[in-house]
């Protein structure tokens, strides 16, 4: 896409985002968190495409699909109050239907915005489903990995900065007590996708995004992985000392460093 169509993008992302954050009441902190990380996904897209070797238009398409892969956080939250997909919504599926019924893709052709539809759509799928037009695997591919980057992030600052017992969603609300479950660690050590749903502490949720490591699809995400010390800085925050977790860590650093 042109870089004016990208611009109309974010202009009608921002004015989407603030209609629900001057509404939002108890949830203002929430919806802003969730803003300001659609604009960081937009930028870890344009880095991997950039990194990628990607050209410029598809580089800007890549940047749109991050401003509105979590157009769906914005109701899910308005009307749930939680960022539990298990508990409430798919919030990518609720996110598909907003960006259909809305002004947020008016300017862009047609075949980008089947792209963008799939990549909202399916950005947060267990498993990337295998009867996507082929053209817009790359995509979806793109906005998982410039995601979850930025999941790394929020999650990160939210253990730093103690806003967990104000803000216990940004670990969907689980219990900042207990070890990880020795189930959970043996789906991680055999690449099994782990379930939100088998989650029993936030202990549980951080072994979950790290086993992402595993499911990284361009090694330009894996690289930022490594620069940004990532298994590092969640060790701060793990019973490291329990052989299973100092051993799956080890792992998924070994991963990350074979590419
Ligand atoms: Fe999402």
């Amino acid at each position: 896409m042109t870089n004016e169509q990208l611009q109309a993008v974010r202009r009608h992302f921002i004015q989407y985002a603030n209609g629900y954050i001057a509404r939002a009441g108890a949830m203002r902190q929430m919806m802003e968190l969730k803003r300001e990380h659609c604009a960081a996904v937009a930028r870890n897209c344009r880095a991997l495409a950039t990194s990628s070797g990607w050209g410029k238009e598809e580089i800007n398409t890549a940047e749109a699909l991050g401003f509105l892969h979590d157009v769906g956080r914005f109701p899910q939250l308005e009307e749930y109050k939680t960022f539990r997909d298990d508990e409430s919504i798919n919030h990518g599926e609720r996110g598909w239907q907003a960006l259909r019924e809305s002004e947020l893709l008016t300017e862009v052709d047609a075949e980008l915005r089947e792209i963008i539809l799939n990549g909202v759509r399916y950005h947060n799928a267990h498993t990337i489903p295998d009867d996507l037009p082929p053209s817009h695997d790359r995509w979806l591919k793109l906005i998982r990995d410039a995601d979850r980057l930025d999941i790394y992030r929020v999650v990160l600052d939210a253990f730093k900065n103690d806003q967990l017992e104000e803000h216990p969603e940004i670990v969907l609300n689980l219990s900042l007590e207990g070890d990880p479950c020795p189930e959970l660690i043996e789906t991680i050590r055999q690449k099994i996708p782990p379930s939100y749903s088998t989650l029993k502490c936030a202990a549980d949720f951080l072994l979950l995004i790290l086993s992402w490591s595993y499911q990284m699809n361009y090694p330009a995400a894996l690289k930022i992985m490594r620069e940004r010390k990532i298994i590092d800085q969640f060790s701060e925050y793990l019973p490291v000392e329990q052989a299973a977790v100092g051993e799956v860590l080890s792992e998924l650093r070994k991963e990350i460093e074979k590419s």
